[in-house]
């Protein structure tokens, strides 16, 4: 066994200081981060074929296991790791009636102006930044006047195509859970404050979507509802507001990229008494990444009212009844992909030493490791083949065996692996391999039989890098 580091690899070179994203303007990052994945296979344009559909995505095989990551991060700290949240999976289809009881059907909508010579559509706030109000596609001044436009899709259950059978695709998937709290506290024997957590799509019909998958009209959330007492619910807002924030930080977005913001008393949604969002400098500017909201009684009172059934909580302590308020923490894992993407995105170097990379934490990564025999011979392959088969059984592991060394390198670079292991002559005999590291490039020797512990360390516990 051998710890000793080998020569970092001549080509690199020093980081230019352009921009956040290294050698790119911040102009030109989301066009270069679409571009990359497509062509490594993290999202491709939905029915692409047919010339593309409207602002929906397809998540590839890099793509599909990164979100998976992030799913599956954000289950472990907000169920499986705490004592007071369980966890809940409801249908999207929901009856019509929760949608009116939670203003969705009356509240749910956005300004949207016509306007008469392109027929484009657009949100109304478009026309607030202008001095005068104008088409943002042709300049024209013939505009209609603003009218609200509901944003959620509507369909019909069953074969019968009448006002009855109506049923929406759900905008939010917390009404799922609002109607399922008294089934949840009564199965698990909970006891006031304690969450329900759920992850699953929403639909949401945009009138402006855009910026890749920032904002789509089909989505998926990641969102937790905390019951608590009423009179508590500001400190627990605030405390939410707190742990999500770290949250980010354990996954490994640069904290000074994120900020708060409390929203003003006409910025709140119909549901919200106080709210905040957690924001993240995107190179089109700071925008929401998470909501944090006090939805105080309305949605329980609301569904109570509508569906006739009681939904408030005894507190056998304190011998009294109450509606139970809500502090909600509503995260998309669309957006929280698309961050990790952004922040982990690079091009760096000069020259041959150029490189683009996704500096992703380990814990998110798609392929957790990479294992090249240096060349097609001399038992290289065999030894390679049977470390990879060894880690695949625990992680995402990639093997190849093509091109350069330099060049597979720069491949996991894009793909954002964190480590590369290389099996050489030496490692034939003496059963040791090289694993460079992505970020800093540097490299180190490790015998084959300390490799899975050495890995698991860095891809599972809080040490990131060599
Ligand atoms: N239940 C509360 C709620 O839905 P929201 O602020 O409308 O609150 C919460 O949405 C999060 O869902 C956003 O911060 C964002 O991450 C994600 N989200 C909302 N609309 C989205 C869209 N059209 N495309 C992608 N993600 C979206």
């Amino acid at each position: 066994m051998n710890d000793s580091p080998q020569p970092t690899e001549a080509t690199a070179a020093p980081e230019a200081a352009l921009s956040d994203w290294g050698n790119v303007a911040a102009g030109e990052v989301m066009d270069r981060l679409v571009s990359l994945c497509k062509r490594r296979g993290y999202v491709f344009q939905s029915s692409e074929i047919y010339g593309g559909v409207g602002s929906t995505w397809d998540y590839g095989p890099l793509g599909v296991e990164m979100k998976r990551n992030v799913r599956d991060f954000w289950w472990d700290s907000m169920v499986r790791r705490r004592d007071d949240i369980e966890g809940l999976d409801a249908a999207i289809l929901m009856h019509s009636k929760v949608w009116e009881a939670s203003g969705h059907v009356s509240g749910f909508t956005d300004p949207l102006v016509d306007c008469r010579n392109c027929k484009h559509r657009f949100r109304a706030d478009v026309l607030e930044a202008m001095d005068e109000p104008r088409c943002p596609r042709c300049g024209s001044r013939d505009l209609s006047e603003a009218r609200q436009f509901n944003l959620m899709f509507k369909t019909h259950m069953g074969p019968v195509e009448e006002e009855a059978a109506a049923v929406y695709l759900r905008p939010e998937t917390a009404q799922g859970i609002y109607v399922n709290f008294l089934n949840v506290l009564n199965a698990s024997r909970r006891k006031i404050p304690f969450g329900i957590a759920q992850i699953g799509k929403a639909f949401r019909n945009e009138i402006t979507p855009g910026n890749f998958i920032f904002r789509t009209r089909e989505f998926e959330q990641m969102e937790m509802q905390f019951f608590v007492e009423p009179g508590t619910d500001t400190e627990w807002l605030e405390r939410w507001r707190d742990e999500r924030r770290a949250w980010y930080a354990e996954l490994g977005i640069r904290d000074e990229k994120i900020r708060i913001e409390e929203h003003g008393p006409d910025e709140l949604a119909h549901y919200a008494a106080a709210a905040y969002d957690l924001q993240y400098e995107f190179p089109f500017g700071w925008q929401e990444l998470e909501g944090i909201h006090n939805r105080t009684d309305f949605d329980l009172s609301r569904h109570e009212e509508a569906s006739g059934k009681k939904l408030s909580y005894y507190d056998e302590e304190a011998k009294e009844r109450y509606v139970p308020y809500i502090v909600e923490t509503s995260a998309g894992v669309d957006r929280t992909l698309l961050t990790c993407l952004v922040d982990g995105f690079r091009e760096e170097g000069e020259g041959k030493g150029a490189r683009t990379v996704l500096k992703l934490s380990p814990r998110i990564a798609p392929i957790k490791a990479a294992v090249f025999p240096l060349v097609k011979r001399d038992g290289m392959p065999e030894v390679a083949g049977q470390v990879h088969r060894g880690l695949r059984a625990r992680w995402n592991v990639f093997y190849d065996d093509g091109g350069s060394i330099g060049r597979r390198y720069r491949r996991q670079d894009e793909a954002g692996t964190p480590f590369c292991i290389t099996i050489d002559g030496e490692s034939v005999e003496d059963r040791s391999v090289t694993v460079r590291d992505r970020d800093s490039m540097e490299q180190v020797r490790i015998g084959i039989d300390r490799l899975e512990e050495w890995l698991a360390e860095r891809l599972e516990g809080s040490q990131t890098q060599l």
